[in-house]
């Protein structure tokens, strides 16, 4: 295949669609082909770099191809690369599953241990597993009325038809509306919807008081109550008190309902702890994991669940309770041992650890933004941290999403060599845990100079 960028970008434009684009856009922005990637950096077929910032959309958790993973994936390749998993197994699979039942959020405070692993091949089709397999645990013993979600304002769960029923990000939804299930939205415990004067913590009370009350309504028509844990990613970097958790999983106990977390995004290590709910002392019923578990190699996806969902299923053929729900590559070798050796990095070297540090030297790298007359907030929860732009900090009156501001950041970034992808007006990073305080301190030079840009 031909290296010259400018070929490549007009080859691509002709035949490939690409993802959450418009694609008019470039008609003015450029494509921008991809050769190879090391370590935090994507190098272009132009020569250039790019520092990875949202670590390729929050996939790439330790570093482009990190040795270990481009190890164990050369090795499986030599013995098998894929079988489905109906009728057989392979020990990559067993092993993971056996790693990720080992390091699941414990019930310190509440649920159960999570002990069973249903394997899907990306984020959106994780979350249609757990709706399925909560909507169908409820038959199975049943409870027919059940039939509807609570999610919350803001969330964001994926884009296949039941995924976008649980999010709540217009953007994406609003299109597609009549084609949804129609859940109920609880208000989200989001911080920056903190009353004046209102702690997280106490804000996050509030929202449980809000919740309960619809859970008093509509608990028997309810299957579950579906949360990213800790951080509303593309809704805006949303934090909310970890307190919160701990609040759901009581009332999700008192009312009978199951609770997903939605730990696509913030799963391994991303927030500080391994998983988020880990900071609430919680156990879900149903843990959606996918993203970070490859280390940004290959599409994969894990639903976590305990004994009791498990049991409801198993039964003679001739039940109907068996749950058929099915991905032609659910599972795959390969993934599965890009996974693996993802999580023996984690295991054995000491990421978390490091994060805290890097996190730390990001939080006061970005603490002169905290006085912009127009950000409305610095906020950080581990190795995300978010700048909300607005148009008056005193009011917080956003910038109208037609002026694109984010856009202005996204195109100075990459003039700069920085991959940087606000969401709306929020400039966020998410970046690889490989990266250095070097690049940190790059990484939001390059952002402040775009947001002085965006701001003019
Ligand atoms: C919290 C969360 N859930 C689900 C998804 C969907 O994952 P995928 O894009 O792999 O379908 C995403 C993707 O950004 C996400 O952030």
């Amino acid at each position: 295949m031909t290296a010259d960028p400018i070929e490549l970008a007009a080859r691509d434009l002709a035949v490939v669609w690409h993802p959450c684009t418009q694609m008019h856009d470039h008609s003015f922005l450029p494509m921008v082909p991809i050769a190879r990637a090391q370590g935090a950096w994507l190098h272009g077929h132009d020569g250039r770099r790019y520092l990875d910032a949202v670590a390729s959309w929050w996939t790439c958790l330790l570093g482009h191809r990190h040795p270990r993973i481009v190890a164990a994936l050369k090795d499986q390749l030599d013995r098998l690369d894929h079988v489905m998993l109906a009728g057989f197994t392979h020990a990559p699979a067993i092993e993971l599953a056996e790693e990720l039942v080992r390091i699941a959020p414990p019930p310190a405070t509440g649920g159960a241990p999570l002990r069973r692993v249903f394997y899907a091949d990306n984020g959106s089709s994780a979350i249609e597993v757990a709706l399925k397999l909560s909507f169908h645990y409820w038959r199975n013993l049943g409870q027919h009325a059940r039939t509807r979600f609570i999610a919350l304002t803001g969330s964001y769960h994926g884009e296949t038809l039941g995924a976008l029923a649980v999010t709540d990000v217009a953007l994406y939804r609003e299109t597609y509306a009549p084609l949804l299930l129609q859940p109920i939205f609880a208000p989200s415990p989001d911080a920056w919807d903190a009353a004046p004067g209102e702690s997280a913590a106490a804000c996050a009370a509030r929202r449980l008081g809000e919740l309960r009350a619809i859970l008093q309504r509509h608990a028997h028509e309810v299957c579950a109550v579906v949360v990213e844990p800790l951080v509303q990613c593309a809704g805006g970097m949303r934090m909310h008190d970890a307190s919160y958790l701990g609040g759901l999983r009581a009332l999700c106990d008192e009312f009978q309902v199951h609770l997903v977390a939605d730990e696509i995004a913030v799963g391994f290590g991303r927030t500080g702890t391994l998983f988020a709910c880990e900071q609430g002392g919680v156990a879900p019923d149903f843990l959606c994991l996918s993203k970070g578990l490859t280390g940004g190699t290959l599409a994969l996806a894990a639903v976590l669940t305990h004994e009791q969902v498990y049991q409801a299923f198993y039964a003679e053929h001739a039940s109907g309770k068996a749950f058929l729900h099915s991905h032609s590559y659910t599972g795959n070798p390969l993934a599965c041992r890009a996974a693996l050796a993802t999580l023996a990095v984690l295991r054995e070297e000491p990421v978390l650890e490091r994060n805290r540090a890097l996190a730390a030297h990001l939080q006061a790298r970005l603490a002169p933004l905290r006085a912009h007359p127009q950000v409305g907030e610095v906020r950080q929860t581990g190795m995300i941290a978010a700048i909300e732009l607005v148009r008056d900090r005193a009011t917080r009156a956003p910038f109208p999403a037609r002026e694109r501001r984010g856009l202005r950041v996204y195109r100075h970034g990459l003039d700069r060599g920085v991959v940087l992808r606000p969401l709306g007006n929020v400039v966020y990073f998410m970046p690889p845990y490989c990266i250095t305080p070097d690049e940190i301190d790059f990484m939001v030079e390059v952002a402040c100079e775009g947001i002085a840009l965006a701001l003019r």
